[in-house]
């Protein structure tokens, strides 16, 4: 199993060091075009497998795809990071036309490649590969939902003061501030509503904050976050690579789901060996609808902004 991982920024690299710590993929070819940069981020990676106890081989590759040829899975994370103050969506200008060629050149190469999309704005950028790409809808992927689902199981342990493993929720909708759908009404503690420990306005503040997750890390560290994007990403690749078939929630082309179209937004769905087995549709309440309506309308127009 080969995975690519295209962009050796924080981001790249925290990826590639978390699939080669869980040992289940057989190579990770991190490709910059940095001069050097990825084949120096590859060498100290690789110079922690005695250490860390794993066999997976790391390389590095200066812009040359030739390198990435047969992944099964790539991940794309190219482009600019969000300074403190911005919004994702200001990213667009930039990173779409990075994300269009990164794209072509991984097919080219890899013509049945898993492409999974972290470049911001991140649900216009998974838009943006089908667009261009032209790939079924199974095999294009952004990561969101994953990271922030993680966020929220945090921010959840945190309000009642309880460990994180006793803790699942997921977060559905756009990955943007605004967009986010935290669904608190499913949320648990011991398969017990989170609801019964927690009053509706500490709730409220939880979600909150989870929707400005990434805007509070980008804040203290004066860019964007990179441990919880990169285990988020290798949680995903796991599951695909060893067909572990979990649900997560992920950034992928509705048809008629969630009653949207065309458009590419969080919504669970089932990871395995074919990427998206199936989406999942669960029941909302009128009010998590209605936010996920509005964060759709917030995701579309950002698309209105992609130039193909
Ligand atoms: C974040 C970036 C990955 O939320 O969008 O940290």
């Amino acid at each position: 199993m080969k995975v690519t991982v295209v962009g050796a920024g924080a981001v790249g690299a925290s990826c590639a060091e978390y699939i080669a710590i869980k040992d289940f993929a057989s190579e990770v070819v991190v490709l910059d075009i940095k001069e050097g940069y990825a084949e120096g981020k590859a060498m100290d990676l690789m110079q922690t497998a005695s250490l860390n106890g794993f066999d997976t081989k790391i390389t590095g590759s200066t812009n040359d795809y030739a390198k990435t040829a047969d992944s099964h899975i790539a991940v794309i994370t190219s482009g600019i990071p969000r300074k403190p103050g911005m919004t994702r969506e200001e990213l667009i200008g930039i990173n779409a036309g990075i994300v269009k060629t990164v794209s072509r050149n991984l097919i080219e190469h890899s013509p049945n490649v898993i492409i999974i999309v972290v470049s911001n704005p991140m649900d216009t950028m998974t838009y943006l590969v089908h667009k261009t790409t032209g790939l079924p809808k199974n095999r294009i992927i952004g990561m969101g939902g994953a990271l922030d689902s993680a966020r929220f199981k945090y921010r959840l342990a945190e309000a009642m003061e309880a460990p994180i493993s006793d803790i699942d929720g997921m977060v559905i909708g756009g990955h943007s501030d605004t967009g986010m759908v935290p669904l608190t009404s499913h949320a648990t503690r011991n398969s017990i509503r989170v609801s019964e420990f927690l009053s509706e306005d500490r709730l409220q503040q939880v979600a909150d904050d989870t929707k400005v997750g990434g805007a509070t890390l980008t804040k203290l560290l004066g860019t964007s976050a990179w441990y919880a994007p990169g285990a988020a990403v290798s949680s995903m690749v796991q599951a695909i690579a060893c067909d572990q078939r979990k649900m997560f929630p992920c950034s992928t082309m509705l048809e008629g789901e969630y009653g949207l179209n065309d458009i590419c937004i969080g919504v669970p769905v089932i990871l395995g060996k074919n990427g998206i087995e199936r989406i999942v549709e669960i029941p909302l309440s009128d009010a998590e609808k209605n936010k996920m309506k509005e964060s759709a309308e917030g995701v579309t127009k950002t698309n209105g902004l992609l130039d193909f």
